[in-house]
Formats: structure tokens, sequence, C-alpha cells
């Protein structure tokens, strides 16, 4: 099972993927490897911790095409390229539109900062102190046509500090992301019958 990850910056999460399949060995346990890494963005760090793993990688730059359809098209063939069980958002921070979402429907899953369904959107770290809120933290779900909907696969929770800034409360909840994002996608894998 081939699992292609799309990315736009750091790829800090695409990097605990690819270190924890490395270390539980899903080759073996569960027939599965992330084949190439896929950015938006030339720039995008993230794709030299790719190249630096070995991964094949791409770019499909948004701003190469007058259109979301013809960028999600051009972004489908790349990602058909490799056949994916699997298609993993990683920070990618492109909206998919409903064409692309129903291309890959079944095997498209992200990972959003937030307790789902609470926060779709951005700032989301900001919005959660805003509230008062007492926990914040990630959660894993299908993709859906709708932004940051869709079901929910697994969740992280971390706590709100007093003193919290978006930055603190940020990293808690992305360092819980490297440890909640491998594990969904092995269950998922998991249950494919991999
Ligand atoms: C993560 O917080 C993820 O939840 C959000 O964007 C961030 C990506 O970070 N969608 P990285 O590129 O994986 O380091």
């Amino acid at each position: 099972q081939h699992i292609v990850i799309l990315i736009s910056g750091t790829g800090s999460n695409m990097a605990a993927i690819v270190q924890a399949a490395e270390r539980e060995r899903w080759a073996e346990r569960l027939s599965a490897r992330v084949t190439a890494v896929i950015s938006n963005r030339p720039q995008a760090p993230g794709l030299a911790l790719a190249r630096d793993a070995g991964l094949a990688t791409h770019v499909v730059d948004h701003q190469a095409y007058a259109s979301r359809e013809a960028f999600d098209a051009a972004l489908g063939d790349a990602i058909e390229q490799h056949a994916p069980a699997l298609v993993v958002l990683a920070g990618f921070m492109r909206i998919l539109t409903p064409g692309f979402v129903a291309r890959f429907d079944g095997r498209l899953i992200n990972i959003h900062p937030s307790l789902l369904p609470a926060f779709t959107g951005l700032h989301t770290h900001q919005r959660a102190i805003d509230m008062g809120c007492r926990f914040a933290g990630a959660t894993v779900h299908r993709v859906t046509a709708e932004l940051d909907h869709g079901d929910i696969l697994d969740q992280a929770v971390v706590p709100v500090l007093p003193g919290d800034s978006a930055a603190t409360l940020g990293a808690r909840v992305l360092s819980q992301e490297h440890l909640l994002y491998p594990r969904a996608i092995a269950a998922w894998l998991q249950e494919q019958g991999g």
C-alpha cells in the first residue's frame, strides 16, 4: 500500500510519519510505505527533509495554474502516478475542490490542529485561548468537500495552561500531532487489511 504525503511548509508531521514507518516497520507489518511527498510550494522546507529521507518529491506549484480546478487536476495526476492507497494531508494549506475530493474518495485524510468540530479554519490556538478553553488538541479526519469536516479517526488532547500564547500552545499540540498522525495512519492501514 503506497502512501503519498502532501505538504506546504515545514513538514514536521510528514517527517514524524516517515520515521514511525521506519521504526515500526510498516513495510513488513502493514505492507505499507511512504512513496512520495508532494508540495504546492517550491520552497517548502519539508521537501529537503523528504529528499534526505530518500523519498521521491514533486512540486505542483499552485501559482502556475489559472484556477483551483486546473491545479487540483495537475495535483491529482502527480498523486496518481504513485497509485496510493492513502493520501495524507500534512500541513497542506490549499482548499481542495469537490472534484479532487471525489477523485480520492475514501483514501484522503487530514490533520487539523484543534479538537474538531471546534475551531475549523485558521488560528485555532489563539481562538481556543481567547474562548477560555481548558483543553486543546488535534484531530485526524477523513477529508470531505467541506473544510475540516468528515469523520473523525483519532484525536489528541493537551491542556491549555495559564499564560499560554498561540505559540506555546501550538508547540504543545504539534508535539502530540507527531504521535497522533502516525498512530491514526497505522490504524487506518490495519483496517484496510494491510
Ligand atoms: C500542523 O499544525 C497541522 O495540524 C496543520 O499545519 C501544521 C503543519 O505543520 N494543518 P508541519 O508542516 O507538519 O510541521
